[in-house]
């Protein structure tokens, strides 16, 4: 897969360098080039914002630097050959939640750019300009505002580059992550343990030592469902009823929720016992993306 990382801070990208998707690159899984937005500025002071039409607090970025990085970015691509372009992420907490799902969809492209928007963020006009000609994704994080787009990126190129083959020593960690698509696609991932068995009076649970396979995959995954109702109830609504064994359903009785027509919905019991009525919080009301 090739980046491109679009960016008014290229030095803020330096961690992509580094750990995981540092060795990906090295290893030629994975190329990221990151490009100084002021380059294809042309003034002494190499300007990239200006004050917002209407008025308003913050700056905008121009549309023009943006314009000719794009166009230099994919200048290599032949006019006959559209399918050969990029998508473009531009990452803003006004886009569409980047989930895991989103993340292993952006995998499967040969070819991304990174649009960091800094201040309140690029002018309209190049977004709209884009999207006729490649396609175009804005995605958000999470619901919290960051000062510019490059910690967004450096966020879904990790989470994007780790899905890549060959990116991870062992493919099926992948399929048992929280949110992996199938058995865990609604659900939290459970506790971790390594040796020693015994540490600070704390032991394993002794299931984790039984070699019994089966029982372990069973107990994980009772895990998952506990910690997803304690801390992420709104993802449990979401499960299929129609994919939950028998197990699973006594698994979520014990925890309060039980099936009604095809949702799983949680005991009356339950939703008085959530934690002090709070709506479920982030990206809750969220279709899957
Ligand atoms: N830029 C600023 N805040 C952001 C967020 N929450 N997600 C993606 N990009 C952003």
């Amino acid at each position: 897969m090739r980046i491109d990382v679009i960016t008014i801070f290229p030095e803020y990208l330096a961690p992509l360098g580094v750990s995981l998707i540092g060795k990906a690159a090295d290893r030629g899984l994975l190329e990221v080039r990151t490009h100084d937005l002021r380059s294809w500025t042309h003034d002494v002071h190499r300007t990239v914002d200006d004050t917002p039409y209407g008025g308003g607090p913050g700056m905008v970025m121009k549309p023009e630097p943006w314009g000719e990085a794009l166009d230099a970015v994919i200048a290599d691509v032949a006019p006959e050959s559209p399918e050969l372009l990029p998508t473009l992420v531009v990452p803003t907490p006004s886009g569409r939640p980047f989930t895991q799902a989103k993340a292993a969809q952006l995998a499967e492209s040969p070819w991304l750019i990174f649009a960091c928007g800094r201040y309140e963020g690029i002018d309209r006009r190049v977004i709209d300009a884009a999207v006729e000609r490649m396609p175009v994704e804005e995605l958000s994080i999470g619901d919290y505002v960051l000062a510019g787009g490059e910690v967004a990126v450096l966020v879904m190129v990790e989470a994007i580059g780790r899905l890549l083959p060959g990116v991870l020593g062992n493919a099926e960690s992948v399929r048992d992550d929280s949110f992996a698509a199938g058995a865990m696609e609604s659900l939290l991932e459970g506790p971790a343990y390594t040796k020693p068995a015994e540490w600070r009076g704390r032991a394993v649970p002794e299931i984790l030592t039984s070699g019994n396979h089966g029982a372990i995959a069973r107990w994980r995954r009772d895990q998952a469902f506990a910690r997803t109702a304690a801390h992420r109830p709104e993802l449990l609504a979401r499960l299929d009823p129609a994919a939950l064994d028998k197990k699973d359903r006594i698994a979520l009785a014990a925890l309060g929720w039980h099936i009604e027509g095809d949702r799983l919905v949680p005991d009356r019991a339950a939703e008085d016992k959530a934690p002090d009525g709070r709506a479920p919080d982030d990206f809750a009301d969220q279709p899957p993306a």
